[in-house]
C-alpha cells in the first residue's frame, strides 16, 4: 500500500502575509473534509518557511522547502542547509525540479548531493525527474528519465531510497496547461518503478510513491490518479489557490487504489 501524497510547490510566489493567509485558508478548508488517505505538503518560499510552520503546527498538514544545499553551513551565499530547512520546521524538500535545472544550472550530480543532505537531515527529497519537448518529440523520454534517476540516485541505498518520493513531471507540461494523459503518465511512472526494481529489487519497486507534476487541477486529478503507478502529485499552479488545492487533495482522497 502506498499512501498518496499530494504536494503544492508554490515557486516563487507569495509575499509572507500572503503565504500565512494561504495556509490558513487550506487548513481551515481541509479541517472540513477527510483527508486522513493522503499526505499534504505545502512547499513556500524560504522567506514564509516558519511562519507558515506556525500556521500548520498541530495539523496533519506538512511543510516542505523548494530546494536545499548540501553543506550544512559555510561561505556559501545565497545557500540555505538542511540543518536551516529542519531549524524553519520542514519535513520534507523538493530537489532537481526542472526550473532549477533549467534555469540554475542544477545537474544530476548536484541534484545526488542534495539528496543525501536531505536524507542526512531526515527531510524527505520530493526527487524531480522529467524530459523536455524536444526530448519527448525525439523518442528520449525513457533515455533522459533513466540518466535522472541512475544519476541522482547514485551510492543511495535502498533503505534510503524507501525515505523519499519521485515526481515525474514532463517538462512541457509544467505551467502549460497541457497536462500529460493519463495513459502517458502511467507509462513513464511504470518505467520508473521497473527500472527501480532492477536497481532495488521488488520490495522497494512496491513501496516507493512516484507523483505527477505537470498542469495537475481538480479537472484531471481523478484520472491520473486512476492510474495504477500514479501515487499522488505535485501541484504548481493550481496549489497558489484555496479551492483548486483542496479540491485536488479531496479528489485525490476519494481515489481507491
Ligand atoms: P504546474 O507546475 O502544476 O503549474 O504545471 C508543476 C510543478 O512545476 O511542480
Amino acid at each position: 500500500m502506498r499512501k498518496t501524497i499530494i504536494a503544492g510547490n508554490w515557486k516563487m510566489y507569495k509575499t509572507i502575509n500572503e503565504a500565512i493567509d494561504l495556509a490558513n485558508n487550506l487548513k481551515r478548508e481541509l479541517f472540513k473534509v477527510n483527508f486522513a488517505a493522503v499526505d499534504v505538503v505545502l512547499c513556500p518560499v524560504f522567506t514564509a518557511l516558519s511562519e507558515v510552520a506556525e500556521v500548520l503546527n498541530e495539523t496533519d498538514i506538512q511543510l516542505g522547502a523548494q530546494d536545499i544545499y548540501w553543506q550544512d553551513e559555510g561561505a556559501f551565499t545565497g545557500e540555505v542547509s538542511g540543518l536551516m530547512l529542519k531549524d524553519a520546521g520542514c519535513r520534507y524538500v523538493i530537489v532537481g525540479h526542472s526550473e532549477r535545472r533549467q534555469f540554475f544550472g542544477e545537474t544530476n550530480e548536484t541534484v545526488n548531493k542534495k539528496i543525501k543532505a536531505a536524507l542526512k537531515h531526515g527531510l524527505t527529497p520530493i526527487i524531480c525527474v522529467g524530459e523536455n519537448l524536444q526530448e519527448r518529440e525525439s523518442n528520449n523520454t525513457f533515455k533522459v528519465i533513466q540518466e535522472h534517476i541512475k544519476g541522482g540516485l547514485a551510492d543511495i541505498s535502498a533503505q534510503d531510497l524507501l525515505k523519499t518520493v519521485i515526481a515525474y513531471e514532463p517538462v512541457w507540461a509544467i505551467g502549460t496547461g497541457k497536462t500529460a494523459t493519463p495513459e502517458q503518465a502511467q507509462e513513464v511512472h511504470k518505467f520508473i518503478r521497473d527500472l527501480l526494481r532492477k536497481m532495488y529489487g521488488e520490495e522497494l519497486a512496491c513501496s516507493i510513491r512516484i507523483q505527477y507534476g505537470g498542469s495537475v487541477k481538480p479537472e484531471n486529478i481523478a484520472e491520473l490518479m486512476a492510474k495504477p503507478d500514479v501515487d499522488g502529485a505535485l501541484v504548481g499552479g493550481a496549489s497558489l489557490k484555496v479551492d483548486s488545492f483542496s479540491s485536488i487533495v479531496i479528489k485525490a482522497s476519494e481515489v481507491l487504489k
